[in-house]
């Protein structure tokens, strides 16, 4: 495997995710305590950062273990830090160097960039430039303005690169990547979904051995292919808990719970939605709202799992980019929402926790999930909400809004379809807004609610941009939803991007 020393870079995740593309696999680990590196790791990345080597309180990091005993690829930062702390000299640029540039190479035979074109486009990313390197350091590739863009340390398989090899616009980025994790260390690119299923099942066999497993089913991706890992390791001693919260999408329940059935899963649907809306009931303030959402669902998913006799374990659909430890450079990041999940959960019902995808990127648990032969209806859906619709109605939520809201949704999301945009969308849905506009229908004057529609790209919901959709579209939708669902006389689209704005409205 590599290990990538994570210096706080928000590019961080995307090296790991090109050194997966190649099969091979990697960890992220901050860069001031990573597991000693033994005879599994074949090679080592340094990370950018946003901080400068030449700030005082700059992260510093021992290398002993690693310079010299292990390939070592220093990239932005990581490459000023190996400049800076061995002999040589970071400046501030005369200009601050972001974006495009053409790197031309000096030492073209050069492990590390033989395979590229003499002159090809990286991206560059600093505000510091390597001035002067040591004496054993070779200039092994260089751009117009910044003449120390890779170098090799003379006798030691070490690189620093300047430009960012992992983002799209570095265009021969993932070709160097593989020269560094392929040719110089060695790795083999045997680190696939097939591969990756059989040795979790393997794993999930002598962990669980014989024991009863439970773990709640969501609908969405993750939760699903965890079940399925999990039923090809375990079988009938998985079972599944899937509630209805009320807060679902139209028909959505019996949807989902028909797909699982066919996925040979053994399912128990909870039909809980009375409980919901009843503790809702005047509940206005949306982090109270997220909070009676998931203790009730808490409350709803023990009961029925108290009733399955000795469960030891509870799985849960993590995935690699909970798992890993953020680095804060500049101070700890605020809780914007509090999310909704089974946290609590283990702790009341006494059970260990088993969590099949932590090692894996999203996209990583769709591939599986392809291999798994679970069905596109499940892999392909948008994301949602663990408190559904309940975050969707601003204010109070009662049965007569979600009502409303799922006849809306429904006709937005099947619109989407049926234009072929679903797929292009992130995430998509409809909030139902606690104002009443004044509108006409008929010779009626109408006094009723309305909606806005949300429509987002995002790769992984952090920040998101609005799509912007079809005028044509917007208009039909807008018709259909006002003609159709009584009790709404008025639809807006949302054109905030994340930030300022978030994807959901509370
Ligand atoms: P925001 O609104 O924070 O949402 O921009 C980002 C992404 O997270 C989803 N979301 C949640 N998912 N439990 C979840 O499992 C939650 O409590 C929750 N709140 C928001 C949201 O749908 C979007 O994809």
């Amino acid at each position: 495997k590599i290990l990538i020393l994570d210096f706080g870079s928000q590019y961080t995740q995307l090296i790991a995710r090109r050194v997966r593309e190649l099969n091979v696999y990697c960890e992220i680990h901050p860069y001031n305590h990573y597991p000693a590196p033994d005879s599994s790791v074949k090679g080592v990345i340094l990370s950018g950062s946003p901080s400068s080597v030449r700030d005082a309180n700059a992260p510093q990091v021992d290398l002993s273990p690693i310079k010299g005993a292990f390939p070592l690829l220093g990239v932005c930062y990581g490459a000023q830090y190996l400049a800076q702390n061995y002999g040589g000299e970071v400046k501030p640029s005369a200009t601050r160097e972001y974006g495009r540039a053409m790197l031309s190479k000096v030492e073209a035979a050069n492990p590390l960039i033989c395979g590229l074109s003499q002159t090809t486009q990286v991206w560059m990313s600093h505000g510091d430039t390597i001035a002067r390197i040591p004496d054993n350091y070779r200039i092994i590739a260089s751009t117009e303005d910044v003449p120390v863009a890779a170098f090799q340390i003379d006798g030691e398989k070490t690189w620093g690169i300047q430009f960012h090899p992992e983002v799209y616009h570095s265009t021969e980025g993932s070709q160097l990547l593989k020269h560094f994790v392929v040719d110089i260390c060695g790795c083999k690119q045997d680190w696939t979904p097939d591969s990756f299923i059989e040795s979790t099942v393997r794993e999930l066999q002598d962990k669980l051995g014989n024991d009863k497993v439970v773990l709640g089913l969501s609908g969405g991706v993750d939760s699903s292919v965890a079940a399925m890992l999990l039923h090809k390791a375990i079988g009938k001693n998985l079972v599944c808990i899937f509630v209805d919260m009320g807060l679902l999408r139209k028909n959505e329940f019996e949807d989902v719970l028909r797909s699982y059935e066919s996925m040979g899963l053994n399912v128990i649907g909870v039909r809980a939605g009375d409980k919901f809306l009843s503790d809702l009931k005047g509940v206005t303030e949306p982090e109270n709202k997220r909070k009676i959402i998931g203790r009730d669902f808490i409350e709803v998913f023990d009961a029925e799992a108290q009733k399955l006799t000795d469960v030891k374990w509870l799985a849960q659909g993590t995935i690699y980019p909970d798992v890993i430890e953020s680095v804060s450079v500049n101070g700890p990041s605020a809780t914007i929402k509090s999310h909704h999940n089974v946290g609590g959960l283990p702790e009341k019902m006494h059970l260990k926790i088993v969590e099949p995808l932590r090692l894996l990127f999203k996209d990583e648990v769709r591939r599986v999930g392809r291999q798994l032969n679970i069905p596109m209806e499940i892999l392909g859906r948008h994301p949602f909400p663990g408190p559904g619709l309940g975050i969707r109605i601003l204010g109070e939520v009662t049965a007569e809004k979600v009502r409303v809201l799922q006849e809306a949704d429904k006709i937005f999301i099947d619109n989407l379809k049926e234009a072929g945009l679903y797929d292009k969308v992130w995430q998509a849905g409809v909030m139902l807004l606690p104002v009443q506009s004044v509108g006409v229908m008929g010779d009626e004057r109408t006094y009723e609610n309305c909606v806005a529609l949300r429509a987002v790209t995002s790769t992984d919901g952090m920040t998101a941009d609005w799509v912007h959709l079809p005028y044509e579209f917007l208009a039909k939708v807008s018709n259909e939803i006002i003609n159709r669902v009584k009790g709404i006389n008025r639809v807006v689209y949302d054109i905030s991007s994340k930030p300022p704005a978030t994807i959901e409205w509370e």
